[in-house]
Formats: C-alpha cells, structure tokens, sequence
C-alpha cells in the first residue's frame, strides 16, 4: 500500500480513482478519522464515513439519515429533486410501496430460476468472444452478461442492448471526457439540471421508455415493464415520472455494476495466480465463496449519500440537520475491523461480510441475488475453458469517484485444449 498521506491532502474527487482506488485514504481515515468532514470542490462539504460498523447503522436508520435529497454528491435544489427522484431517493414509506411493485423478479427463489438461461446466455458470449484470441475483456464479455439479463427481465428486444449500454455508460460515466456529452463538472450541464445525471442520455432513454410503455400498455406481456404501466400502489399508477426513472434506475444499477464486479475479478483473478490455481482445483469453492470475494474487492459501487434530517451524531461526531452524509462502502469493504488482512484477495475467505450491495436497510440492491448468481455463473462457465488468460496493455479505469470502474481491458486468451 502507498504511503499514508496527511488528513488534509486527502482528495476524494475523481481524479484521485483515476489511477487505482486511494486504499491508504480510506485506511487513513478509518484509523484518525472514521467520520470526517470533506470540504468538497464539488459543491457544499459532507461527512465522511468509512467504517463498516457506522455504514451498516447509517444505512439501516432511514428516519435520521434520509435518501429524499439525493443519493449522489451533487446538491440538488427542491425543483431538481422532484423532477429527478427515483426509488433510490425516496424514503419509507412510499419507498416500501415502489420497491414492492419492482421487487418480486428479484427475491432469490426468482432469481435461482433464472440459472439456466443465465448459462446459455454466458455460453453465447463465450463461444463469440473466445475465438477471437485478443479482444478487450470489458466490451466482449464483461458488458455483454448484465445487460442482456435486464432486457430480458425488462423485456426490450435483444437488438437495442447496445443501445441501453451507450445510454448507461454515458450516465454512470458524466465526470469522464470519453462518454459524457457535457461534463457533470462544467456549465454546460446547467442546461440539464433537471434530469438524471445530468445527462442528454437520460432524455434519450426516457423517449426509448416511453415508446416500450405504450407498447405493453396496448399489449401486455410477462415482463417488468408491462407490471410498471398495468400495476396500481393505491388505487394509483405510477405517473410518467415515476415510469420514467424507475425505468432508468433498473437500467442503470443492473448494468455498469455488474459489468465491474466481472471486470475486476478477471483481473484480480490474473493478478493473483494462486487464487485463480485454488479455483481451478474447486469450482465449488469459486460459486461459495470466490464469488463473495470478487464481489468485495471489485466494490463496483464506492459510495451513496444521505442527508441528516436532525441534529444526530455518529461515533461522537456531532453532524448538524441538512448535512450530507456519504457511506463509503468501498472503505468498509477494506475495514481491518471486520476482515481479516482485507489487502489480502482471498477466494476462500470466510466469513465475507462485504457491504457491496449496501448496508442493509431498505434500499439494499435490489438486484444483489441477480448479480451474485451473475458473477457466479460467467467465472463457473469461463474458468474451465481457458488454458491462459493475460492483460495484454494498459487497463484503462474511468474519471470518477462514484464507480470503480474499467474502460478497457485488452487481454490475450488461450482456450482449453487449443495449446
Ligand atoms: C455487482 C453489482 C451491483 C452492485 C455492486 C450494486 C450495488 C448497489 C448499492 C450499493 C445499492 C444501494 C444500497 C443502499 O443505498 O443501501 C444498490 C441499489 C439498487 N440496485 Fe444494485 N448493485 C448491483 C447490481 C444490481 C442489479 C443487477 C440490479 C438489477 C436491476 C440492481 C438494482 C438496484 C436497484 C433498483 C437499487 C435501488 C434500491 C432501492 O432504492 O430500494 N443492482 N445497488
């Protein structure tokens, strides 16, 4: 691990995950400083918090620690807020009544159906990208799994995937100059203000949602998108608004996430001989607790915000009402409290309390069976059939300190039984 720097050198922006993820950072603050004040460029400063402990009470107390201003950095006034709020943003109670109409795909007796098709799916991947001997990980196999699971679970036909991937890398992606239209931080984004992200992209997706709503208004079929348009929570259907960032938000959260967890343990994996050596010798082991592991160390997901709705305090730290509170799950995943050597990749490691997919508390992933049984299938399916696998130039990571996330991963492959 680099050197620990000073608390006040610590930059938390996006340019510090350019390179790699600030471990030392993280670790500084958990040891000095486990909820510290950041005074962010960005905008208005928000409290820090980097222990695991401190993410799962935060995350669990919705009545102190609200989501209805915004789960992102960026502070969003009350005309944004309403224009712009999803599930992700909203508190219990009507967060109970949304998350009911999106919930009943993704419970795991649902999910543990999906096994078969997430097989052949990952195989027709394989058998395309293989083949081809030297390509980029990320773009042939790792974006290629997540998207193709929600256009099935939304129901958007198998041709517009590319699409759906174009529309949610230039969202996730608004702090990096290769995918954003109009960057997050400059004022040209002034003229988006009122929708997600920021982004042009969200408008285009909102059109594309629209179009697929009036379709499966007029012909329902068994898929998520029609129980959006058909469902009412209280006597009431949702209204376009609601149809409309609940459509992104699905497109969002399932995609870019997903894809990294795939990404990162590819590259953990080659990074970490011994471990992939285990897993060659245990493919049980890879599905029990190899995928738990991939899922800590890659931490797709670095952070979500909350907003104090009273004078409180978190490990003694007086935090004021109307402060943002920022839960650092790619810190907690690394808290030397909880994890034993946590620098340590460990495809054995148990137990695994990773807090990759939240806190806990009521806006745990959704999703979090779906990618689980995601990362499991594609390393069950794609361990077996290669003889070699190496990173053949440089891994390109994006500008943000959102997501941990991989552009580019140009790799060379030597398939089972082709040497
Ligand atoms: C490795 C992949 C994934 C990671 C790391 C991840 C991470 C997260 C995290 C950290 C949260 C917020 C938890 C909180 O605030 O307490 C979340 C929420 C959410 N995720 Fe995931 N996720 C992943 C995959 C998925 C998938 C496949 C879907 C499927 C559509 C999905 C849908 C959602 C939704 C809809 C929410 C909002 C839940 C709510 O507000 O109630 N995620 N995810």
């Amino acid at each position: 691990m680099a050197p620990l720097p000073a608390l006040d050198e610590i930059d938390l922006g996006n340019d510090a995950f350019v390179e790699r993820i600030p471990h030392e950072t993280f670790a500084l603050l958990r040891r000095e400083a486990p909820v510290w004040w950041y005074d962010w460029p960005g905008g208005r400063g928000f409290w820090c918090v980097t222990r695991h402990s401190d993410v799962v009470s935060v995350s669990r107390d919705t009545k102190t620690f609200s989501s209805a201003q915004g789960a992102n950095l960026e502070d969003l006034d009350e005309e944004m807020m309403a224009a712009r709020r999803s599930m992700l943003e909203t508190d219990p109670p009507r967060h109970t009544r949304l998350r009911g109409l999106v919930g009943p795909p993704f419970t795991p007796r649902a999910v543990k159906a999906y096994e078969l098709a997430l097989r052949e799916l990952t195989r027709e991947i394989l058998d395309r990208a293989l083949p081809l001997g030297e390509f980029d990980f990320v773009e042939e196999i790792a974006k290629e799994l997540p998207i193709r699971v929600l256009a099935r679970l939304l129901g958007t036909p198998e041709s517009d995937t590319d699409r759906l991937i174009d529309w949610g890398d230039r969202m996730i992606a608004n702090t990096d100059p290769d995918y954003a239209d109009v960057l997050h931080d400059s004022p040209a984004s002034e003229a988006y203000r009122l929708v997600p992200f920021r982004s042009p992209a969200a408008l285009e997706l909102f059109e594309y949602g629209h179009a697929l709503a009036a379709e499966r208004r007029r012909e329902p079929r068994d898929d998520l998108v029609s129980k959006l348009v058909h469902t009412e929570i209280d006597g009431e259907r949702l209204t376009e608004r609601e149809f409309d960032t609940m459509f992104l938000l699905l497109v969002v959260a399932g995609n870019e996430t997903t894809r990294q967890a795939i990404a990162h343990g590819m590259l953990a994996l080659v990074e970490h001989p011994d471990q992939w050596e285990r897993l060659r010798g245990d493919p049980q082991l890879a599905w029990e607790r190899g995928a738990d592991e991939i899922l800590r160390w890659s931490s797709p997901v670095l952070h979500f915000r909350r907003t104090a709705t009273a004078d409180t305090e978190i490990r003694g730290q007086p935090i004021a009402a109307g402060d943002k509170v920022v839960v650092w799950y790619v810190s907690a995943n690394f808290d030397e409290e909880v994890f034993e050597a946590p620098e340590r990749f460990d495809v054995g490691r148990s137990p695994n309390r990773h807090l990759t997919f939240g806190g806990g508390g009521p806006h745990y992933c959704l999703g979090a069976h779906l990618a689980k049984l995601e990362v499991q299938v594609l390393f069950d399916e794609l361990l077996p059939r290669l003889a070699a696998l190496e990173v053949t130039g440089p891994v390109e990571r994006m500008r943000t300190n959102f997501t941990n996330a991989i552009k580019r991963m140009p790799v060379r492959v030597t398939a089972r039984g082709a040497r």
